[in-house]
């Protein structure tokens, strides 16, 4: 369960450069919830991911991850509970390390160091076979370096990673955005399984409005720093793609309404 409440993150504050980036965001992400992340470029997505893994301190409000609350953790210290995909293909992997070693060390994450005496026969074998599962051609690289394989490879077994020791929350930002569509394709394909056979936490953001109706059960959007549609249960099934275009386009006619205003108001025409 993710239960956030009431976050606000300024960036560079009291500077001309300041961005208010989330305004007063508060969610319950229910156990075993898929839930997907939509929003115009800038609207506070990733900040919002970034502020769960703990990659800087809100101004204000709390976050609380499978019972835990995680407000006075470092970033390291909360990657014992959270898995995370990136969009670039080269985050998330030693790239020369191999298969195998890069698994080895997932399998491992949060316990004491120490490499060698960890790819047992057993564990290369459960590892061959999981990376057979991904249907991704890797089933003959486990002792390639993971720097030589394909950015879709990469992705499929990152996400192998993130949740190979079942994640209280799996953090997927843009992760198929760099791929050919048809990879992409593979790889929400791959996401899908891991997250339903897991029964895993998720949150996913996307451009793609065909995966936001498609994939999970719930659905956000954001707009501006703070959260503007929740969509669950039957009506998450009803959505399609022209109702959420029509939402953004919705919120671009506001906003124009709104910049049209404080334009006028600055010429004191109103
Ligand atoms: N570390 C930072 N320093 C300064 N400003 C930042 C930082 N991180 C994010 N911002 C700003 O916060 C706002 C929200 O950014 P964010 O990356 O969360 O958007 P996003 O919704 O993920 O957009 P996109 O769809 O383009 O990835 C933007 O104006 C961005 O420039
Ligand atoms: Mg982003």
């Amino acid at each position: 369960m993710l239960k956030i409440n009431n976050l606000h993150k300024k960036f560079n504050a009291g500077t001309p450069n300041e961005v208010y980036s989330l305004k007063g965001v508060s969610l319950l992400i229910e156990e075993g919830t898929f839930c997907i992340v939509i929003g115009s470029n800038g609207s506070g997505k990733s900040t919002l991911m970034n502020a769960i893994a703990g990659v800087f301190r809100p101004d204000e409000g709390s976050i609380e991850i499978g019972g835990f609350n995680v407000g006075g953790w470092p970033e390291h210290r909360r990657a014992s509970l959270i898995g995370r995909v990136f969009q670039n293909p080269f985050s998330g992997t030693a790239p020369h390390m191999t298969v195998a070693e890069n698994l080895a060390l997932a399998s491992r994450r949060g316990m004491a160091r120490g490499l060698g005496r960890l790819i047992t026969r057993k564990k290369i074998s459960d590892f061959k076979e999981a990376v057979n599962s991904l249907g991704m051609g890797l089933e003959n690289c486990i002792d390639n370096e993971i720097g030589s394989l394909s950015g879709g490879q990469r992705q499929a077994l990152t996400l192998l990673m993130a949740t190979w020791l079942r994640p209280k929350i799996l953090l997927l930002d843009e992760h198929t955005a760099a791929l050919d569509p048809k990879t992409a394709d593979r790889v929400i394909q791959i996401t899908r399984d891991i997250v339903s056979k897991n029964r895993l936490t998720a949150l996913m953001v996307t451009h793609s409005m065909q995966q936001a109706v498609n994939l999970g059960d719930r659905l956000i959007m954001m707009h501006k720093g703070q959260i503007v549609e929740d969509i669950r249960g039957a009506q998450k099934k009803r959505t399609m793609p022209e109702h959420l275009l029509a939402k953004f386009e919705e919120l671009r006619r506001m906003e124009q309404l709104d910049y049209g205003a404080t334009e006028m108001l600055k010429k004191n025409y109103i």
